[in-house]
């Protein structure tokens, strides 16, 4: 082992109960997993443990609309999840779930402490309701008119459309889409926690080295902007746990969530009889290390380790903050069939295909990730099939059919078995950084040498020679020697793959195994070890995710913020249908805009009401033959500001386009401003 024994706990951020694990989620297990078996390789005393989060209002209506209890629904979430993990070998101490009795117990423990403390206040504060299903709206179940440009339909925190961000007491015509009724403020007493008070520490913490530089200065900004006291309450009705002492009132879920990393934690110890105070006591001298996307940075990096403060524990050694992924240079989407849930792969691919992909371009920084279809295939198959796997199966024949399967007691090229050892540090400090793809880069340009140098000998054509047999021995013993070096490093990305080479080498790897050679060994039959990428099993997996959008067109709200604004269907509801005013308009004026080609600028009676439109049928029409015509106009659209003035609806007129589009001769019964629908 290269240095003393260190205690380390790692974490994955917990992934909700209420949707799938997809490929996003699995770049964070598979990064995480990569280095708690690097540091058990080498070693050292590493447990990782993660869970399902279990509450708040999105878990409680999925819940409510599939008409179970949210308890029973998170437990078979947590079991569906972590059967996902598995089968991508992503392999937790334990995984669990943050309704468990431990995260009670801790999370009302650190909210006592930091309540002794004085850190706790309470104060009055207004919010939007809905009256209809009785319950406060948080921010994303409110939607309403953007009170910054006039879009409508725009979410209660953000605009889509001018990026404005407020509050959603100030969205303009507010519904509740939980109800769809118009909410309305009510006052109610909150619990906040005191994060100003952490400043000094916290700013200490971060220059500690405990995240990533391009994060420390992002959350600069945020010091800059002043911190803010935290609410940690919600009102019922809320899946969580009660605050003690406040009936009726719940732990927000950010509260008792990295609490649950804890728990999760504590629920091992005590079935394991490890010492749970060793790893969490404030002088403790094991390492914490948490892994999460960069949008929960503020979470981690300003609440979690204020409150452990606070309540008198330890804070994380390191924050370690991953981009997102993205499928071929896009967000993922569902309609395009590369929002692709992990079961989904795995019905299709093998899972070390992806997480040898994603060692290959994971580094220390936030970028994001884009898995690229075509370059997965290319890499998976040059890297691991033509390059590493090729290796051991150009040589192996030949020791187990000419050399009584037994490597040869000396071996050949001392200075090329010097490289492969010494390249071992170096490696490992890459995969120690998180600098996976650094690590990965190495040990492709070492198989390229072993490949090199047998091509140089052709063992395939020395084993005819009956006077080089030795020789021949010699090659093809070291030729499975570097390939077992390379095993030895690729283990923490691909364990099965290890364990198949470990069955074939007779041989148990650990990180100092490349240290030494396997001489005078007897190794047992190869058997093919990993299957080429078949690309038509890659289309097959996006097809079925596709279908999945077809099937599960009725899941609860996005709860990950990095897909909450995914188009989620090709169609609209008959909601949104019935929210589109049409109304019969009289073409009252219509004239040439200057400088467009294809826009005519009409004002439209609506009887008693005059609209101006800019509309796109100047093709078709000569606008003095549309006055005193009628036509249909969208008249609830948003105003627009176009380069020639305001447009403040849309008519509609049908055709194939080009000079035929037709509008509406006047006839009887159709009058300005009725309705169409
Ligand atoms: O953003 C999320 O998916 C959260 N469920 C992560 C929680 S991490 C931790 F704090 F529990
Ligand atoms: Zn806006």
């Amino acid at each position: 082992m290269a240095d003393s024994q260190r205690k380390i706990l790692v974490t994955s951020a917990l992934p909700y109960a209420n949707g799938s694990i997809h490929l996003g989620h699995l770049l964070e297990h598979i990064q995480t997993d990569i280095w708690t078996r690097f540091q058990r390789l080498r070693g050292h005393q590493c447990y990782s443990v993660c869970a399902d989060d279990a509450h708040g209002t999105p878990v409680m209506l999925k819940a409510q609309e599939l008409g179970i209890s949210p308890e029973d629904m998170v437990e078979q979430t947590r079991q569906e999840h972590h059967q996902d993990l598995c089968d991508f070998h992503v392999n937790y101490d334990n995984y669990y779930i943050t309704h468990s009795p431990e995260n009670r117990e801790l999370s009302e423990l650190i909210y006592q402490r930091l309540d002794d403390a004085g850190y706790i206040s309470k104060r009055v504060i207004s919010q939007l309701y809905d009256p209809q299903k009785e319950m406060f709206l948080p921010d994303r179940f409110v939607k309403g008119t953007c009170p910054s440009c006039g879009a409508e339909d725009q979410n209660g925190d953000s605009c889509d459309v001018c990026s404005a961000t407020y509050s959603p007491t100030e969205v303009i015509n507010p519904r509740s889409v939980v109800s769809g009724a118009t909410p309305v403020l009510k006052d109610s007493e909150h619990y906040f926690f005191d994060l100003p008070q952490f400043e000094d520490m916290l700013k200490g913490w971060l220059r500690s080295g405990a995240i990533q530089e391009e994060m420390a200065n992002k959350l600069q900004e945020w010091f800059a902007e002043g911190l803010q006291q935290w609410d940690i309450s919600r009102d019922a009705p809320y899946f969580g746990f009660e605050i003690p002492g406040a009936p009726g009132k719940f732990f927000y879920v950010w509260v008792d969530a990295p609490v649950g990393y804890m728990a999760s934690f504590k629920h091992y110890c005590d079935q394991h009889n490890i010492d749970f105070n060793e790893y969490w006591n404030a002088d403790s001298d094991a390492e914490l290390y948490h892994f999460i996307g960069k949008d929960i940075t503020y979470f981690h990096c300003l609440f979690w380790p204020a409150m452990l403060e606070g309540a008198g524990f330890r804070k994380p050694t390191g924050v370690n903050v991953h981009g997102f992924v993205t499928v071929n240079g896009a967000k993922m989407s569902k309609s395009k069939g590369t929002f692709i849930k992990g079961r989904t792969y795995l019905d299709h691919l093998n899972p070390e295909y992806l997480r040898y992909y994603f060692a290959s371009k994971l580094s220390d920084g936030v970028m994001d990730i884009d898995l690229n279809f075509d370059d997965f295939i290319s890499k998976v198959n040059s890297d691991l099939v033509g390059k590493v796997v090729n290796i051991a199966s150009r040589c192996a024949g030949f020791i187990n059919k000419k050399f009584d399967a037994t490597l040869s007691e000396n071996v050949a090229e001392p200075q090329l078995v010097a490289e492969f050892q010494q390249a071992s540090t170096g490696i490992a400090e890459a995969f120690e950084k998180r600098q996976y793809n650094r690590a990965i880069r190495e040990i492709m340009r070492l198989a390229d040498k072993a490949n090199q140098y047998i091509d140089a000998q052709a063992p395939w054509v020395t084993i005819k020679d009956e006077s080089k047999q030795q020789f021949t021995h010699e090659v093809c013993s070291l030729g499975i020697n570097l390939f077992r070096i390379l095993m030895v490093y690729l283990k923490p990305v691909l364990p099965e793959l290890a364990e198949k080479s470990e069955a074939f080498l007779n041989d148990t790897l650990n990180w100092d195994s490349s240290q030494h050679l396997l001489t005078n060994h007897k190794i047992s039959k190869f058997k093919a070890l990993l299957q080429r990428v078949d690309s038509d099993k890659v289309n097959a997996m996006i097809e079925a995710s596709k279908e999945n959008l077809q099937a599960t067109n009725n899941d609860a709200p996005p709860v990950d913020s990095e897909l909450s604004k995914d188009p989620i269907s090709e169609t609209i509801s008959f909601d949104d249908f019935a929210k589109i005013d049409l109304r019969i308009a009289k073409i009252a004026k219509a004239e040439h805009v200057e400088g467009a080609d294809k826009l005519l600028k009409l004002q439209l009676d609506l009887g008693g009401e005059t609209k101006q439109v800019f509309a796109g049928i100047k093709s078709a029409y000569d606008p003095a033959s549309l006055e005193g015509k009628l036509t249909v106009m969208v008249a609830n659209l948003a105003p627009r500001k176009m380069r020639f003035g305001l447009s403040e609806g849309m008519v509609l007129a049908a055709g194939p386009g080009g000079k035929d589009l037709w509008i509406m001769e006047p006839h009887e019964g159709a009058q300005p401003g009725m309705r169409v629908k």
